[in-house]
């Protein structure tokens, strides 16, 4: 099974995905391609490091948002991909993407979605005052931070936590949480009525 991980900064998703599948512990899935909109991200170099290509996207390289979306589904049918997972992409997908790829595009938000949506949910749950955040993974739709729920897993915020001990929390979990969801995608165990993602066993 081939993915695409689409990002556009640091990539320690990528590196925790690339890695699992390097172990053999995707279910056979592996990342055959890189989507990235950003030419300074670190991800790229990741990427390099994994010997996994590249794809560089910019948005101003095309004449309109269909157009740029447009070459990167030629691409992605090109290689063959059968699931996209989003890790840091800094762009929303438009509805005609999504249907594209319907269910098989995930992404990872770090919060308890429909808690705290948007770029800065970790900062904004810890000034919030929340006694608990976490990670979601879910199935991607047309909404920002929205969709079908895969894994969901609640992370205590104690009373002595800085932001960047919360920060390191969230990733850690993120890490274990990306792979699994991914894994249960590829032995075909996830299947998707209505809101609802069904049949999941770890
Ligand atoms: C992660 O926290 C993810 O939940 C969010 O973007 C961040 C990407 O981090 N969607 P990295 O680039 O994978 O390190």
């Amino acid at each position: 099974m081939n993915i695409a991980v689409f990002a556009s900064g640091r990539g320690s998703n990528f590196c925790a995905i690339a890695r699992a599948a390097k172990k053999n512990d995707l279910a056979g899935a592996r990342i055959s391609l890189l989507v990235c909109d950003n030419p300074r991200a670190l991800v790229i170099r990741r990427a390099k490091e994994f010997k996994i290509k590249t794809l560089l996207a910019l948005r101003e390289d095309f004449y309109d948002k269909a157009s740029f979306e447009h070459a990167i589904i030629q691409r992605l049918k090109a290689d063959n991909i059968d699931l996209v997972v989003l890790a840091g992409f800094m762009r929303m997908l438009s509805a005609d993407f999504v249907k594209t790829f319907r269910q098989r595009i995930m992404n990872i938000h770090p919060a308890l979605l429909p808690a705290f949506k948007g770029s800065t949910a970790i900062r904004d749950a810890f000034i919030y005052g929340s006694k608990a955040t976490g990670v979601t993974v879910h199935f991607v739709d047309a909404l920002m931070d929205h969709g079908p729920i895969i894994l969901q897993e609640a992370v205590k915020i104690g009373r002595k936590d800085t932001l960047p001990v919360l920060e390191e929390k969230i990733h850690k979990l993120e890490h274990k949480l990306y792979p699994e969801a991914i894994r249960l995608f590829a032995k075909g165990k996830l299947s998707v009525r209505g809101r609802k993602v069904l049949a999941l066993t770890r």
